[in-house]
């Protein structure tokens, strides 16, 4: 992701200063990249555990839009697990040099079977072999024989990887964005939009 230079819509834009004019969602999509750019996000995902801990990992954004924040995983996964028993999620975006962090707390919802197949085929020949062979069977073999059974595979398959079953996606619907803005000659700040029913309350942070 590039770094910010001056111009920074959500927090610069005079029509914030009237929050229910403002679609912070649209805003977070001028900070992110464009979806069809190859170079995604890489975003901290939080999840709350059955037993109520937090948890986190990095994923890649695959896509972001009026609806909510991709990302897509392992059906088979721990992450997928805490989602279906408890929707919350939050992702973290930090961007290079300190300059902007986003913050999306939402639910979590399957993304629809097309959605699923044509984000699967924007992934690139290695992250859809990685989707097929990174099991937990896979993931209990030595080194050489890993190495043997994914030449093996890409060898029998061919350059094109079918979609596996467990391949599976997720969009975030945000419920509450939070905008941190560096400022080298004062202090960071932060804007927050909660959801109010249809509309959204802005909230001025320290921090
Ligand atoms: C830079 C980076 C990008 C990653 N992208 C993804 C991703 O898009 N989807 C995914 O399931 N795991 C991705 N991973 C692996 C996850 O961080 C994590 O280790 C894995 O999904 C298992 O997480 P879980 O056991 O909490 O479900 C990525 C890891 C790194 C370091």
């Amino acid at each position: 992701m590039a770094e910010s230079g001056e111009a920074n819509p959500a927090l610069d834009r005079p029509t914030l200063v009237d929050p229910a004019l403002v679609d912070p969602v649209a805003v977070a999509l001028t900070w992110l990249p464009g979806n069809d750019e190859a170079d995604r996000p890489q975003i901290t995902l939080s999840t709350v555990s059955p037993d109520g801990w937090p948890d986190a990992r990095t994923v890649l954004l695959s896509s972001a839009g009026p609806e909510g924040f991709c990302f897509h995983t392992d059906a088979h996964s721990r992450k997928a697990a805490h989602l279906r028993a408890d929707p919350r999620a939050v992702i973290t975006v930090l961007w290079p040099g300190f300059t902007r962090q986003l913050v999306v707390a939402g639910h979590a919802d399957p993304v629809s079977a097309e959605a699923l197949a044509s984000a699967y085929l924007a992934r690139s020949p290695y992250l859809q072999q990685l989707a097929s062979q990174n099991t937990a069977e896979f993931a209990q073999l030595p080194k050489d024989e890993r190495r043997r059974r994914w030449a093996a595979f890409a060898a029998e398959t061919g350059e094109e990887f079918a979609q596996p079953a467990n391949w599976a996606g997720f969009v975030i619907r945000p419920t509450r964005l939070t905008f941190w803005q560096g400022n080298p000659d004062t202090a960071s700040e932060r804007r927050e939009y909660t959801r109010t029913g249809d509309g959204w309350a802005l909230e001025r942070l320290p921090g």
